[in-house]
């Protein structure tokens, strides 16, 4: 069975558009309508007028898709592609540590890494291509906490001078890049710039030229004059850096004891799950309407902050 063809097949009986993030494998990243980062698959999401949305990333990505398309058919690859960094913070946990500091009455940023459950306690939700405009964006006088990811937050305090609470949550993926492993890199290759993701360490985000999300990276390296680039993220991100920028050098950053660092949720999915969603319409992204109607709020308002 030609698994491509078949797949083009179903997207069409099916009116279904196959949204994927820049980690998955290049395989599904060749297929897909659109692939980006998570800042652009919700806005992709928001936009579509398909029946069917078929999401190649993790389990939250595809909440996301739901949340704000109730009416339609959100189906995923694999419903046990988690996050390490979402399941740092369960929405039990956040309620009842908003219930411990009520006399804060914080403002909640919510990175989209995190449950839709998450979502529906937070004032805003943000992306790391959008962080540091949404907390620009938030009243003086409010307390903020950013919940899930520390090194995420800590980097947006950096950029926006904001101070903020911080939840201590990280992405077992990014941490895995030390100081030693990327100071290693530059050695090694002395005429590359150094890119890194925001959910890095601030050790390792001190070592990089340039931090950004996997879609600014893709502007980042195309306008840069450097032919090299060590991409401290995701291995995913290599396929879609080479894949548009042909003429460029792509290094994967390399990990205290890896060549490079893969996320095992992301590569949960494969063109065969991918077939057999699309064909048999499941593992679908079902919510409870009162949760999703409170996870839209804050989801909207961060669309149209991003505007
Ligand atoms: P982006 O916001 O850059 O898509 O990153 C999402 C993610 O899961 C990073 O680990
Ligand atoms: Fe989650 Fe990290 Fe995987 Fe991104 S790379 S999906 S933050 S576990």
């Amino acid at each position: 069975m030609n698994l491509f063809f078949e797949i083009q097949q179903l997207k069409k009986e099916r009116n279904a558009i196959i949204l994927a993030h820049n980690y998955q494998i290049a395989e599904i990243q060749e297929i897909a309508d659109y692939v980006g980062d998570s800042l652009g698959l919700s806005i992709e999401a928001a936009r579509t007028k398909t029946d069917v949305i078929a999401f190649c990333g993790v389990h939250f990505m595809g909440e996301t898709a739901k949340i704000i398309n109730p009416s339609k058919k959100v189906v995923i690859p694999d419903l046990h592609a988690g996050c390490s960094l979402a399941d740092s913070c369960s929405a039990k946990d956040l309620e009842a540590y908003l219930q411990r500091h009520c006399q804060k009455n914080y403002y909640v940023v919510s990175y989209i890494n995190c449950s839709a459950g998450v979502k529906a306690l937070s004032d805003v939700i943000c992306t790391s291509g959008n962080a540091v405009k949404i907390v620009s964006r938030i009243p003086k006088d409010r307390h903020i906490l950013f919940v899930p990811d520390q090194n995420l937050g800590a980097w947006v305090i950096e950029q926006t001078g904001r101070t903020m609470e911080l939840w201590k949550g990280n992405c077992h993926v990014h941490v895995e890049f030390t100081r030693d492993s990327i100071e290693r890199a530059r050695k090694e290759h002395p005429e590359a710039k150094v890119v890194a993701h925001p959910e890095c360490s601030y050790a390792v985000r001190l070592l990089a030229d340039e931090v950004c999300s996997t879609e600014k990276m893709i502007a980042y390296c195309q306008n840069s004059p450097s032919h090299a680039f060590v991409i401290v993220t995701e291995e995913g991100m290599l396929h879609r850096l080479r894949r548009e920028i042909p003429g460029k050098i792509f290094i994967p950053g390399p990990t205290g004891h890896c060549a490079c660092a893969e996320c095992h949720f992301m590569k949960m999915n494969t063109l065969e799950k991918l077939y057999r969603c699309l064909h048999a319409l499941t593992p679908e992204i079902l919510l409870p309407e009162e949760l999703r109607a409170a996870a839209e709020i804050p989801l909207r308002r961060m669309l149209e902050w991003s505007k």
